[in-house]
């Protein structure tokens, strides 16, 4: 199973096993992290579960689509170049490890 590690605005950080298959945004909500709300329930309509994902992971993913895109130009934290919506992230093996931080915004 990936690891995940969510570095929170409190100086935390929630390290969890994750399943793969599983979006970063689902395992967020079934382990109770803080700062991803996801309203629309991984969607990709509410940006509430923005996350900037570590450089080292950045070319792991595959970058946003249009739809993202436009959700992220919107967030009500600064965009970055790490930023992504995590409910568009799943994981696999090869994310074991990835490292993400819950903007400021999102407490
Ligand atoms: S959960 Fe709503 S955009 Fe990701």
């Amino acid at each position: 199973m990936p690891v995940v590690h969510y570095l929170l605005q409190d100086g935390s950080t929630r390290t969890i096993d994750a399943p793969a298959g599983r979006s970063v945004m689902e395992v967020a909500i079934l382990n109770n992290v803080r700062g991803i709300d996801a309203e629309c329930g991984g969607c990709c309509s509410c940006a509430t579960c923005h996350v900037y994902v570590d450089e080292a992971f950045a070319d792991r993913l595959a970058p946003p689509d249009e739809m993202e895109s436009e959700l992220l130009d919107g967030v009500a934290s600064e965009r970055r170049a790490g930023s992504r919506l995590s409910c568009q992230i799943v994981l696999d093996a090869t994310l074991d490890g990835l490292t993400v931080q819950v903007p400021a915004s999102q407490i």
